[in-house]
């Protein structure tokens, strides 16, 4: 929180996001800080791009997350599988503020149904299959693990794989060579590998395979 004081911005905004890193924010986390942004006059915002893989692996409603809130952002195009789209909740004034802000920046839509549509439907039907990710990812997570030259952060319980790469063979050549069949990845001593609806057990294993083969 800025001093006041005419050089420096005023704090209006505690923004939090969940999950992190791939992991969640515990539920009395989230309390305690509602509690310090009472005690300091500010807005609590969720960038919650990835909220239902929290909600998921913590095995409660998601307003369980949210009603610690004053707005949220929820990314439906990530592991919720819609082809794009964000959903922004708030107050009606926020909503009103941020439609407006939304023109100004010219990202009004028109027509956009079709993508809602999508929208609706990974919000119906693809919510609950995040544990699916999960699950593979702790299974990616493991099995790489297990790949010498790669150290694997262990502690991460939703969709998303963090490594690093040790060995001195060169990174990019791996990559290189796994792009002949078809497996592309950034190459990078530090890799975040990401699970999501289109990636099954059997691509992990295709990967795995893959990878082992060139180290
Ligand atoms: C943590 C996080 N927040 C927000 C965003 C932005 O989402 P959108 O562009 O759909 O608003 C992303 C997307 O990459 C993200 O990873």
């Amino acid at each position: 929180i800025k001093p006041d004081d005419c050089h420096f911005a005023k704090t209006r905004l505690l923004s939090l996001e969940n999950t992190i890193g791939g992991k969640v924010l515990p539920l009395e986390y989230l309390a305690q800080a509602r509690d310090f942004v009472n005690t300091h006059s500010l807005a609590l915002h969720l960038d919650g791009a990835r909220a239902f893989n929290a909600a998921v692996e913590l095995k409660v409603d998601i307003t369980e997350i949210t009603k610690h809130f004053d707005s949220v952002s929820i990314c439906l195009s990530k592991g919720l599988g819609a082809p794009v789209g964000s959903l922004l909740l708030g107050s009606p004034v926020l909503i009103n503020k941020a439609r407006r802000w939304r023109k100004v920046l010219g990202g009004g839509m028109r027509q956009a149904g079709m993508l809602a549509a999508a929208g609706q439907f990974a919000l119906e039907h693809n919510v609950e299959r995040l544990r699916d990710d999960h699950e593979n990812a702790r299974y990616l997570a493991q099995q790489l693990s297990e790949i010498n030259d790669f150290t694997v952060d262990m502690t991460n319980t939703t969709n998303m794989v963090y490594a690093t790469y040790t060995s001195s063979i060169n990174i990019e050549d791996i990559a290189e060579a796994l792009k002949q069949q078809g497996i592309l990845f950034s190459p990078s001593k530090q890799l975040r590998l990401v699970t999501h609806l289109d990636i099954t057990r059997e691509d992990i294993d295709t990967f795995l395979n893959a990878l082992s083969a060139h180290i």
